[in-house]
């Protein structure tokens, strides 16, 4: 059991913080374990305030002294923070405290990563780093000075001077305590500089650890692509003089926006051919204009309380998405974002963990940082977009920076905006912000004397605390084709506001077939009878790019669930469909490497749920194997031509197109080796002068029980390599037959290189095994096992982590008793763990409440 009944948080019951805070003054005495925190922070009663308690959230800290302008007094030492009596007038408030950044293994607060000092506050870390009001409604201008004999010491904003053994930094935009940074340090820099807009000068760097200084020009490249890509299509400019990034090796999350310092997970930033994949260098791209683009999104313009994450999540990865698509394909973006988000945010709307992007009450902060706050917080915006159109969208956004600079706000403030940009009553719109669940839209058609219907009904199914649901605005996108594959509408956005609604196209000289929710206009799942035949008339003949996709990918799903369900042999016209397509040179390679790829194990698992049957993680993999050989037997003459046709020669570039390339190349690779032995992908593996290569080589030889020789090669070539490492060890377990996926897992906890205190190593192997869907559900339970005992392991040291990775277990209720009982063994066995954290006590007491 926890410690205590946990304490329950309610939107409902928000109050402003009683003081307005003018400024904070923070030292720092930096030692590992006993670091001297010295705070002398300026407040003013705020005189209307209803609620004028004097309490600063502290945790894990010892109280050395505390002054009131000047007077030593002494506080009430209460749960969670202090109380004190102070003056009714204005008033200084000075505390030191005593922390141990060595000794912090949850990685919130101070801490320390291989010898170097560095923060994590956000949510709610700040707390852990001295007394402070700390919640992202209170705004304050900070002073740090450091001291300590790290050659390198960095905090917020611009620099004020530094000497020997300390350093003075000063951020002259108010800002809340959850993104204060410090870092210090034995670093080294890779510099670059900026010139905004309205030509000003900025000083950017990349810190790393001495070593890593080749892997960060890549890094700093995209930072000013982001800078450059901010200004041009919303018009914001960067506003300090100077912008940091850190790598740190231990981190929770893949990195943090703090003001003028960001620091990340040395895995979203370090790059570099060798050692780097193309999907590492598309997911660096994309997080280092995230955190920058929370410059505005976020940092100029905060949240008034933590329910409201999703204003700046949401909103700064529709930024992020819109920047990537920019950069690179917005077809393929958008079905990459589609696949994430039925593989993440799907499983947590439609069980146990469903809450709305603005959930109302919490426990722990930190586990709402969840796929439905991020990727369902973008597609609302994505949506509010495709209802107002582009111009009133940058309207908008103009008035939202315009009227908010400087505030910490809620999504009535965001909506608002919108609303007095269009005039639009944004209402009903608003649901999506409140209610959780993803929205059935069953669709039926009709067509006579040249008029054709498409009539559309929704409805969500309940969802923990809300059985009922309104209906919600659904854009829908939609395009009809004539049957000589011409299209006859173009695309048009239908407005769906009730529960059921008929939109009728005159004039039409032939039944049309439809292409509806187009690039997936809305995130809802589609409910529609159709034919094979008709979904590889879209897959040849949409006009819409993702629609193509998701005919081919619908028709990969009826295939693999026919084969579960009834035995079907893989169906020969979709196998067809297949080959045409993969030899089509006029298509994009990595639109084919998409088509190309199977629908993963998970998602035809939730989709044979949503149909009503119960999946047989077993029966599944054997499709998918069936499936993958009947494939590669049906393009076996074309595979050598095609693998020689997609090589991509030359040095390695990371740009989209030669990536495209090679992920196409990688998966006929991976077709070639269940037919040629491994020959060619141990060529390819010897020759490769990229990780891209070396990684796609070793992946399809182990795949194939044939990479024993490479995986020790890779092994003594990577192993001084903390980064490849982890994707050395992700691998086996990935790689692993269902039967082997656990004991793979449980050999490689006892490697001399895992490290349960690294987030990333745990990850690679926990992740991994989660991630392997037949291997962890394997019959036997061990996989449940071996995560449960890890896990109740980690808490003591990682609650975060812990808690997020807890998730795992969120879909199983849709499997057969026999599985439910083994997983309710180990959720139990979690939860009745001594001690447990109030991160994963909330995660399991979710879970099992399904
Ligand atoms: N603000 C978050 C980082 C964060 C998350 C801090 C949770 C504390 C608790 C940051 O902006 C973020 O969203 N990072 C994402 C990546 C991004 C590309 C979506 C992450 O770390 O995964
Ligand atoms: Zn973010």
């Amino acid at each position: 059991m926890a410690k205590d009944t946990p304490q329950t948080f309610y939107l409902k019951d928000y109050t402003p913080f009683g003081y307005d805070v003018e400024s904070v003054h923070l030292t720092f005495r930096l030692a590992p374990e006993t670091t001297r925190v010295l705070s002398k922070i300026r407040f003013a009663p705020k005189p209307d305030a209803a609620d004028k308690t004097f309490f600063l959230h502290g945790e894990e800290l010892k109280l050395i002294s505390a002054k009131l302008d000047g007077q030593e007094v002494t506080p009430e030492l209460a749960d969670g923070g202090l109380k004190c009596e102070v003056p009714s007038a204005p008033f200084t408030w000075e505390a030191e405290v005593e922390i141990n950044p060595a000794g912090n293994t949850a990685l919130e607060g101070l801490y320390m990563s291989n010898r170097m000092y560095c923060t994590q506050c956000e949510a709610e870390g700040f707390r852990k780093i001295t007394y402070y009001p700390d919640r992202p409604d209170v705004m304050s201008t900070f002073t740090v000075r450091i001291e300590g004999d790290e050659p390198v010491m960095l905090s917020n904003g611009n620099p004020m001077g530094q000497g020997e053994g300390w350093a003075e930094w000063h951020d002259p935009w108010p800002k809340p305590a959850y993104l204060f940074a410090l870092v210090a340090g034995d670093l080294v820099n890779h510099p670059g500089s900026f010139t905004t807009k309205s030509g000003k000068e900025v000083e950017l760097n990349i810190w790393v650890r001495p070593g890593d200084e080749g892997k960060c020009a890549f890094g700093m490249e995209t930072l000013k692509k982001s800078m450059k890509w901010d200004e041009d299509v919303y018009g914001l400019e960067y506003d300090l003089e100077l912008f940091n990034i850190v790598a740190v090796d231990d981190f929770n999350m893949g990195a943090m926006e703090n003001k003028g310092l960001n620091i990340f997970n040395s895995s979203c930033v370090l790059a570099s051919p060798e050692t780097s994949t193309d999907a590492n260098f598309e997911r660096i791209e994309a997080i280092i204009a995230h955190e920058y683009f929370h410059n505005w999104t976020g940092n100029r313009i905060t949240c008034r309380d933590w329910f409201q994450l999703c204003l700046k999540e949401g909103l700064t990865v529709f930024r992020d998405a819109q920047f990537t698509a920019d950069m690179r394909s917005e077809p393929v973006k958008r079905i990459d974002d589609v696949i994430t988000l039925r593989a993440r945010q799907f499983p947590e709307d439609n069980g146990p963990l469903a809450h709305p992007p603005r959930p109302e009450a919490f426990q722990e902060i930190n586990n709402f940082y969840t796929a439905t706050v991020y990727e369902k917080g973008a597609e609302v915006i994505g949506m509010l977009k495709r209802l107002v159109g582009d111009d009133n969208y940058y309207k908008a956004l103009q008035l939202y920076f315009e009227r908010h600079d400087g505030q910490a706000c809620t999504i009535e403030d965001w909506l608002k905006v919108f609303e007095d940009a269009t005039g639009r009553d944004l209402s009903q719109f608003k649901l999506w912000y409140s209610q959780a669940g993803t929205p059935r839209v069953k669709v039926s058609e009709d067509y006579a004397d040249g008029t054709y219907t498409l009539t559309f009904e929704q409805s969500t199914p309940p969802t923990p605390g809300q059985p009922d649901k309104a209906p919600r605005v659904i854009p829908m996108a939609v395009g009809l084709l004539s049957p000589n594959g011409d299209e006859v509408r173009g695309t048009q956005v239908l407005e769906l506001t009730d529960a059921k609604q008929s939109f009728t196209f005159d004039g039409l000289a032939s039944k049309p077939v439809p292409s509806i929710l187009r690039e997936f206009s809305a995130p809802v799942i589609l409910e529609r009878e159709t034919t094979n035949a008709e979904r590889a008339f879209l897959l040849a003949h949409d006009t819409d790019p993702f629609n193509r996709w998701e005919a081919g990918n619908a028709l990969a799903k009826e295939t693999r669930v026919a084969m579960v369900l009834d035995g079907a042999a893989p169906d020969a016209a979709y196998l067809d469909a297949l080959e045409k397509l993969v030899r089509d040179d006029e298509q994009d390679p990595a639109f084919r490497a998409l088509v190309l790829s199977p629908p993963s194990q998970a998602d035809i698992a939730q989709t044979l749920h949503e149909r009503g049957y119960t999946p047989d993680p077993q029966k599944i993999y054997d499709a998918a194997e069936t499936f993958t050989q009947t494939l590669a037997q049906q393009l076996e003459t074309s595979l050598p031509r095609l693998y020689a046709a997609t090589t991509v020669e030359g040095p390695y570039a990371p740009d989209a197109e030669s990536a495209g390339k090679r992920a196409l190349n990688g998966r006929i690779l991976s077709l070639l080796t269940r037919l040629d032995g491994g020959e060619q992908a141990a060529r390819q593996y010897a020759s490769a002068d990229n990780m891209t290569q070396q990684y796609a080589a070793l992946g399809a030889l182990m795949k194939a029980e044939k990479g024993e020789v490479q995986s020790q090669a890779f092994f003594d070539q990577w192993q001084d390599d903390r980064l490849v490492m982890d994707k050395w060890f992700a691998l086996q377990i990935a790689c692993a037959a269902p039967e082997k996926t656990a004991a793979t897992a449980a050999a490689l906890t006892k490697h001399p290189l895992f490290d349960m205190k690294n987030p990333n190593r745990f990850r690679a192997v926990f992740g991994a095994l989660a991630g392997n869907h037949a291997g962890f559900h394997h019959a036997s339970g061990e996989g449940y096992q071996l995560l449960a005992e890890n896990l109740i392991a980690l808490d003591s040291l990682n609650p975060q982590t812990t808690a997020r990775m807890c998730a795992a277990f969120q879909t199983w209720k849709r499997y057969d008793a026999g599985r439910q009982s083994l997983i309710r063994a180990q959720l139990s066995r979690i939860a009745g763990t001594e001690g447990l954290s109030r991160d994963t006590n909330e995660m399991v007491t979710r879970i099992l409440d399904a």
